[in-house]
């Protein structure tokens, strides 16, 4: 008898042990196609995950906006239906407004500065902050700068001035949308997927991003908008999250895992960006796009009416992000 129980006492023990060891699948969303930087960097961090757990924590990437757009996703991931979501920060700035910071025109002087702040004190509070929305920031990813490009019906953007009245398509953001007004541009938020046929048929003159995105391993968008203005008015980074529903179901090891792999996937995604930036943009220069480069000054000094309405509503963080060396 006493051997028996002891045995049921082993038995136990053991099934404890294989429900402390079982199998995890995150499930995790990115809007740009299958082989992006971005794509890639979540990829790498699945692998990462799949490697130091002996495959006990597997992710699965679903690119190309199967699982949603950018804001259904992030809903998603705020009630766990999805795990993990790679997005840009702009529509994340509306369900956590410190977020909304960084698509500000022009916050940050260069890559390397929106990188130090990112990287510093600032980009870490605003990753923490995420808790307050359903989300577990875990680290950002390179996006480069945005720019304005148009149709050949809408005719190019030289300056200012020949945005007056274009339709211009923007992130669903009010940061955003509010510097189209600025600009007297007419702002049209739409989701990132609906972009190229909205720019085919005319419904829109114009919309803004990346050369990565505009480009051929991109959205394509150069195919529907040749003129590519090279202003440089936001640069902003691309956010990784997890559902803090998930997060809290892990044991502190796994999460120190999860943010371990996240943060070892950004160099990767960091150096496939650099490149695919120089190629993407050679690219379309050869399949026949415009770049029109711009007096930046004076879009920059068209923006200040955002600065005016948000400086306010971000408290400290604007001023500490320009004193950020
Ligand atoms: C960038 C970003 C996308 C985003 C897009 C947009 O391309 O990588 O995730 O959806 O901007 O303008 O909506």
């Amino acid at each position: 008898m006493r051997r028996f129980v002891t045995s049921l006492f082993v038995l136990a023990a053991l099934m404890v042990g294989v429900a402390a060891a079982q199998q995890i699948t995150l499930k995790a969303a990115d809007n740009q196609p299958e082989d992006y930087p971005t794509v890639q960097g979540l990829k790498f961090m699945a692998n990462y995950l799949d490697a130091a757990t002996n495959g006990r924590i597997k992710m699965e990437v679903f690119a190309g906006g199967q699982l949603g757009d950018e804001r259904s996703t992030i809903e998603q991931v705020q009630l766990g239906v999805i795990d993990v979501v790679r997005t840009s920060t702009s529509p994340v700035g509306e369900f956590y407004a410190p977020m909304g910071v960084y698509s500000l025109p022009y916050i940050f002087r260069d890559a390397a500065h929106m990188w130090k702040v990112v990287q510093g004190p600032i980009g870490r509070e605003l990753l923490d902050g995420l808790q307050q929305a359903n989300l577990v920031g875990l680290a950002y990813y390179d996006s480069g700068s945005r720019n304005f490009y148009t149709t050949k019906a809408a005719g190019p953007i030289k300056s200012v001035a020949d945005l007056k009245g274009k339709r211009i398509r923007t992130q669903q953001s009010e940061v955003v949308l509010d510097m189209m007004k600025a600009l007297g541009a007419e702002p049209v938020p739409m989701a990132f997927g609906e972009v190229y046929s909205a720019l085919q048929t005319g419904v829109i003159d114009g919309a803004e991003n990346n050369f990565p995105s505009y480009g051929p391993q991109g959205v394509r968008h150069y195919e529907v908008a040749p003129y590519f203005t090279l202003d440089g008015h936001a640069r902003v980074p691309e956010v990784v999250m997890i559902s803090k529903s998930t997060w809290d179901k892990l044991s502190a090891a796994d999460q120190a895992l999860v943010r371990e792999a996240a943060l070892a996937s950004v160099p990767v995604e960091m150096a496939l960006w650099a490149q695919l930036s120089n190629t993407s943009r050679a690219e379309v220069v050869k399949a026949g796009s415009e770049i029109i480069t711009v007096d930046t000054a004076e879009f920059q000094a068209a923006m200040k009416p955002v600065y005016d309405k948000y400086g306010s509503k971000y408290g400290d963080l604007i001023q500490r992000i320009v004193d950020t060396k």
